[in-house]
């Protein structure tokens, strides 16, 4: 685990400990429920839930747990692939005492193995780690290539829901939308007013608070398309506005990409001062 995870750690916390205690909401093995999770996770006795909704990259698992109390009818599964965020998820869902969500450890590239064709209703993917470098644009869960994964698991009316603080992978998701063959229903950049009674996960509380607007979109897979390829722009630094004018208006630069919002403003009002000295 890297060392600076720790650093964020409170005192006394143990990992292992923790994802012991509260094992009894872990899914270790998910490819083993795999096309029976509504029946298999029902309480003992109770009918299998109506349907089921996969938010993945949980992290400490607040919006899954708020979306299950308001829909006892419908099973969330919350994956992470952090360990900390997992044992973080499991304690929040364990002391809810709700039936209706289970954590797994794991990771998004997985989702086939776990999930039978159309098994999931809905993929909620909030505050994604944006992964803003070209190099690291596979690991996004908010991608052509994921969104063709998810097509395989989503039910035939299934959605995929981004919520977002960040306008540079908002707009390179726009662009994934259509290159997957989803059809986009519905858009906002700014979702909070416009829906102010969904739940927020931790990160939209807290960039809420930092004064990030939250951008959201619902999408849902249309015919497969002809060809799958990946034609927009991978660096999400792309996405950023380049003038300077609109570079420092930014009242709220993106999490994860301060420093690259900071690069491009200097790098904008150097060029304006060498415009300014050639004319
Ligand atoms: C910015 S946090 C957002 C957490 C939570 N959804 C929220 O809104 O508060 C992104 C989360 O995605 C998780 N994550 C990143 N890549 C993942 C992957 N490939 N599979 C599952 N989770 C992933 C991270 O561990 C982290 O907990």
């Amino acid at each position: 685990m890297p060392h600076a995870l720790h650093a964020r750690l409170p005192k006394n916390f143990v990992l292992e400990e923790r994802l012991e205690r509260y094992g009894s909401v872990i899914e270790l093995k998910p490819e083993n429920l795999r096309g029976r999770w509504a029946e298999s996770c029902a309480p003992l006795g109770a009918a299998p839930f109506s349907e089921m909704r996969l938010d993945l990259g949980c992290g400490k698992g607040a919006f899954a747990v708020e979306a299950a109390r308001r829909e006892p009818d419908v099973l969330f599964v919350a994956m992470d692939s952090e360990p900390i965020c997992v044992a973080y998820a499991a304690q929040r869902v364990f002391e809810s005492g709700l039936p209706n969500v289970v954590v797994v450890p794991s990771t998004g590239m997985r989702v086939r193995e776990f999930f039978s064709p159309g098994e999931l209703s809905v993929i909620h993917l909030n505050f994604p780690t944006p992964f803003p470098r070209k190099r690291d644009a596979g690991k996004r869960m908010a991608c052509m290539e994921r969104l063709m994964d998810f097509r395989e698991v989503l039910a035939p009316s299934g959605e995929v829901r981004l919520r977002t603080d960040s306008q540079p992978l908002f707009d390179f998701m726009l662009t994934q939308v259509p290159l997957a063959g989803y059809e986009l229903l519905w858009e906002s950049r700014d979702a909070r007013s416009e829906r102010p009674n969904d739940p927020a996960s931790e990160y939209e509380r807290r960039l809420g608070a930092q004064g990030a607007r939250v951008l959201a979109l619902t999408a849902k897979p249309g015919p497969v398309p002809e060809r799958v390829e990946q034609t927009a722009e991978l660096s999400l630094a792309a996405y950023l506005p380049h003038d300077l004018e609109t570079l420092q208006g930014l009242a709220y630069a993106p999490h994860g990409m301060e420093a690259t919002v900071e690069n491009l403003r200097n790098r904008a009002a150097r060029e304006g001062r060498q415009n300014a000295s050639t004319i």
